[in-house]
């Protein structure tokens, strides 16, 4: 199907973390880029700089065909929230109609037997694409770098964490982005039926505030919270418009990363340098390049 012809992949996700760095990454690469965004005014500003966008809202499954017409392989990227099955179910079901020829899914870190809920929503997911009888690849990235700048953002000197002395494995979106331009690129001869596994160090909260004082110059400490306040800080995201199944999942998470049913959260495999030929972001090298936004957070009382 793909034969002869310049690929036209779409982009799912195009304005958040990875899916906007993903976009940078595909400038310039031999393939047809297709934005989407479920913002018409978004959709308008690129449209008029004579970039290919489409309007697409997930929870809008007739919003699909327009914007899968013509596309051969597809980044399937979807939220923080429980209507990631739907909207992938049916999001699935039009590509199959659309002809796509292969899909880029972003999952998790996680043993296929998982019980924690928002990993097997994507464990579910993925079966659902293998099932479609698409080419797919699978990428698994563990916990994001930038949750460091972002909910874990050091505060009053302290790097907090809820799960004790346990180990996470971080990988940097910029990263993750540049795998699924090498795969959206090199398309399914290259990369079906392919798992990209990708956690690059590990590390605790003692040993993160370790880091982020080398950096920094500062002495930032580790402070271990419970999941009594875990609960509270779940409670605060939901008050602020988190999706509340999505924001469970997180409490399950914490209790399981305690009790050790997801301790392979703490495993190192990294596939970056197999797929990239370069070695990975090093969590040390991420915090560098956010040094003065942890100095002004740190530093700042509350
Ligand atoms: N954070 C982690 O540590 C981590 C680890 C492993 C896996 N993941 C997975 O990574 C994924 C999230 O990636 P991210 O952090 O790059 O996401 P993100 O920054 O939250 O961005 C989400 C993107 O999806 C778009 N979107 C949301 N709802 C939509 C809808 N109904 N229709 C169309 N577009 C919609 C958003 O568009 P708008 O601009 O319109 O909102 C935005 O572009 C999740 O599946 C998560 O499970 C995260």
């Amino acid at each position: 199907m793909e034969k002869n012809q310049i690929p036209t992949v779409l982009i799912l996700g195009a304005s958040g973390t990875i899916g906007k760095q993903l976009v940078y990454e595909m400038d310039g690469k031999p393939v047809n880029v297709r934005i989407t965004s479920r913002k018409q005014e978004v959709v308008d500003r690129l449209c008029s700089e004579g970039k290919d966008c489409k309007f697409l809202d997930l929870d809008d499954p007739q919003t699909f065909a327009l914007a899968l017409a013509g596309v051969n392989r597809v980044f399937l990227l979807t939220g923080y929230t429980v209507g990631m099955l739907t909207q992938s179910k049916t999001l699935v079901d039009a590509a199959k109609k659309a002809g796509v020829s292969h899909i880029v899914h972003v999952g998790v870190f996680a043993e296929w037997d998982t019980t924690d809920a928002h990993f097997a929503w994507h464990q579910m997911i993925e079966k659902y694409i293998e099932a479609s009888g698409i080419a797919w690849t699978h990428l698994h990235p563990n916990m994001f770098m930038e949750a460091l700048t972002t909910a874990y953002l050091p505060k009053n000197l302290t790097f907090t964490t809820y799960w004790e002395d346990r180990r996470v494995g971080y990988i940097a979106s910029s990263d993750i982005a540049a795998v699924a331009a090498d795969v959206l690129v090199g398309g399914p001869e290259r990369h079906a039926g392919e798992h990209y596994w990708m956690s690059v160090e590990s590390y605790s909260g003692k040993e993160i505030a370790q880091l982020m004082s080398e950096v920094t110059g500062l002495e930032i400490k580790c402070e271990e919270k419970g999941i009594e306040e875990f609960k509270q800080l779940i409670e605060d995201w939901i008050s602020k418009g988190a999706d509340s199944w999505y924001a469970s999942a997180n409490i399950e998470f914490v209790k399981q990363m305690l009790d050790g049913r997801m301790s392979y959260m703490s495993m190192v495999q990294n596939d970056i340098p197999y797929i990239l030929g370069r070695p990975a972001k090093t969590v040390k090298e991420f915090l560098e390049e956010n040094k003065h936004a942890l100095i002004a957070s740190a530093t700042q009382n509350e």
